[in-house]
């Protein structure tokens, strides 16, 4: 079995960031009107990193991670601000030819449910050939060589045997391998995986994970993992960006996340985690619901469901996003005055027991998912 380390990037060359996403604002037209459902995301990613995305469902993560590869529907919706670095061109300003390069050859794509990305018609080995043909200058018989190759990679038992079935005949865990050799088969620089675990049983959940990880070890490829699931991202992945009702609200280390929230919401987000629920109890799920692009309430979007929220302030005033002394960025007006704490986010809220509060986070999670973070 042959892993090929990719070339050296240009952003590797530089030292700069792979991806890097600045003012990124996205807007959709539904019941007769433009909305904006994405307000200034902002993400970078190095070579080789590892980067997720989180919030709750229709926060933005999805949207954000379309726009990098210009797969937004046509016609209902628009970048309107912003701009989408990728190994030192601006995404935006690429044409449909030149993207069609760039999806599945530079930038491999793993979506949540492999069965709507694997055409049934054709073989695995087909279609995995195939993509491998469309970007690289080989002969049939290579290119079927290296879908073996990748399916092997990924953990296909017998996969020369297997790459002729067809995606029906796999089962739910092999079909998203099945696509992460497709991802992986031009060696991408970065691969965009969007809730690539979520259809799957817990622990096939974690052999994808940890197949992804060493994928990337081995191949030196960029990820960036669009999830809601924050247990998982203490696993996988070195930094993360918060996102909250279409804008991020936190940027940090993935430690220093755990360690210290600098957000409210992102404390919340850690407080819910199904890992800190002791078996019998409740899940302790922030109150609410993720307000609606065209409902959002003046000042601080999070405000109406936030603890700490300070009428007068947060509900007038809109936050931006700045940075603090330890280097995390937050969108809380209090954090960044300093009137509101890590410390606070982590203490147990009032009237629970001390037991509920972040302090052994890190290590509960570590110790559900297996591993020694
Ligand atoms: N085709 C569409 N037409 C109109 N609005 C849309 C469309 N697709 C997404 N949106 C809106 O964009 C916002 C962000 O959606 P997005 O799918 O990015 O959320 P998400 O964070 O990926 O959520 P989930 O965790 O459920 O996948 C939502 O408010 C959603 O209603
Ligand atoms: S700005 Fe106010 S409402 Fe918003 S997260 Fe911070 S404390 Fe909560
Ligand atoms: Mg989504």
């Amino acid at each position: 079995m042959t892993i090929t380390v990719p070339e050296t990037t240009s952003a590797q060359r530089s030292g700069s960031e792979l991806l890097s996403i600045r003012d990124l604002n996205i807007e959709f037209f539904a019941r007769g009107k433009w909305t904006r459902v994405v307000s200034d995301a902002a993400l970078d990613l190095k070579p080789g990193g590892s980067l997720a995305l989180v919030g709750e469902s229709g926060s933005g993560k999805t949207v954000t991670s379309l726009s990098i590869l210009q797969l937004l529907p046509k016609n209902i919706s628009r970048v309107t601000n912003g701009s989408i670095n990728f190994d030192g061109r601006d995404l935006l300003k690429l044409s449909e030819a030149q993207m069609r390069d760039v999806r599945g050859g530079e930038i491999g794509m793993i979506f949540q449910e492999p069965m709507t990305s694997l055409n049934p018609v054709f073989t695995v080995g087909d279609q995995i050939a195939e993509t491998v043909r469309r970007h690289r200058k080989v002969s049939r018989k290579e290119a079927w060589a290296r879908a073996v190759e990748v399916l092997d990679l990924v953990g296909i038992p017998a996969a020369a045997r297997r790459a002729k079935d067809y995606p029906h005949s796999f089962s739910g865990g092999m079909r998203q391998r099945a696509m992460i050799a497709m991802a992986i088969s031009c060696e991408p620089k970065l691969l965009l995986a969007d809730e690539p675990t979520t259809a799957l049983d817990v622990t096939v959940q974690a052999s994808v994970l940890q197949l992804l990880r060493q994928l990337q070890d081995d191949l030196g490829t960029a990820v960036l993992l669009v999830t809601h699931d924050l247990g998982v991202v203490a696993d996988f992945c070195d930094d993360v960006t918060v996102m909250y009702a279409g804008e991020p609200v936190e940027v940090a280390p993935v430690d220093d996340l755990f360690g210290r929230p600098s957000h409210p919401y992102s404390a919340g987000l850690l407080r819910s985690l199904p890992q800190r629920t002791p078996p019998g109890e409740e899940l302790t799920a922030i109150p609410g619901m993720v307000p609606q692009p065209d409902q959002l309430p003046p000042g601080c979007r999070f405000a109406p469901r936030c603890d700490f929220a300070l009428a007068g302030v947060c509900d007038v005033e809109h936050p931006e996003l700045v940075q603090l002394q330890g280097g995390q960025l937050s969108r809380c007006i209090r954090i960044a005055n300093g009137d509101l704490t890590a410390a606070q986010l982590v203490a147990a809220p009032q009237g629970t027991p001390a037991g509920h509060d972040l302090s052994t986070i890190a290590t509960d999670v570590a110790e559900q998912n297996g591993s020694d973070r």
